[in-house]
């Protein structure tokens, strides 16, 4: 398990697959997610629930759910695609519960994350790409240390207009400056 202040990060479980696939139909959530235009069956979440669940979470994909400290699943957060090489890798996250949402959940889900990331994994990087709309998840970020380091214009179309994936990023010695001070 990882621990932050307010919340705990540990596996999925098949018991989460309903709220999960409450939150991937849910368009006020999936606005703000990669690929969640289209409603998902129970049978596509059970699918990837049951991928998740049966493959240890390892160095090149690390997913887990996000619980409060009462034991409240709140969203799911993850680390994909690490590199061995580059030592990089890309961060995922939902706050699935709209009610937590701009309550410090994801700050510290990130926070904890990006430990785990530097300390545990060794990693030097970490990125993540969000629309240039989701003001909240880019304040979150910045809180975290991430920076804006470009964007990738007109990249996407939702809700009837295209829109910009900003890509963010922090690196090892940056977290650690700024962790040390
Ligand atoms: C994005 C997300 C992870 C952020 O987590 P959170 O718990 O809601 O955010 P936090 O409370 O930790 O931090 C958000 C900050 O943004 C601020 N904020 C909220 N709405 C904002 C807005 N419209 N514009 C600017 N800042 C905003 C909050 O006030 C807070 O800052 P503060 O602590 O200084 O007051 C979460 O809202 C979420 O999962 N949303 C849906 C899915 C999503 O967007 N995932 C990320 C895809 S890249």
């Amino acid at each position: 398990m990882l621990e932050g202040e307010l919340v705990t990060l540990r596996a999925l479980e098949p018991d989460d697959l309903d709220r999960c696939h409450r939150w991937m139909n849910d368009s006020e959530v999936t606005r703000f997610l990669e690929g969640g235009r289209y409603p998902l069956s129970m049978a596509n979440e059970r699918e990837w629930l049951e991928t998740a669940t049966r493959t240890r979470s390892g160095f090149s994909d690390v997913i887990l759910a996000v619980e409060t400290k009462d034991g409240v699943h709140i969203g799911n957060a993850g680390l994909h695609e690490a590199s061995p090489e580059h030592r990089r890798a890309y961060l995922g996250i939902v706050i699935g519960e709209k009610d937590y949402w701009s309550k410090g959940y994801g700050t510290d889900t990130v926070r904890a994350l990006l430990r785990f990331a530097f300390e545990q994994m060794n990693l030097n990087r970490v990125e993540l790409g969000t629309f240039d709309f989701n003001e909240r998840a880019q304040a979150c970020y910045r809180k975290c240390g991430f920076v804006e380091e470009g964007r990738r214009r007109e990249d996407r179309f939702i809700d009837g207009r295209y829109c910009d994936l900003v890509i963010m990023g922090i690196l090892r010695r940056e977290w650690e400056a700024a962790s040390h001070t």
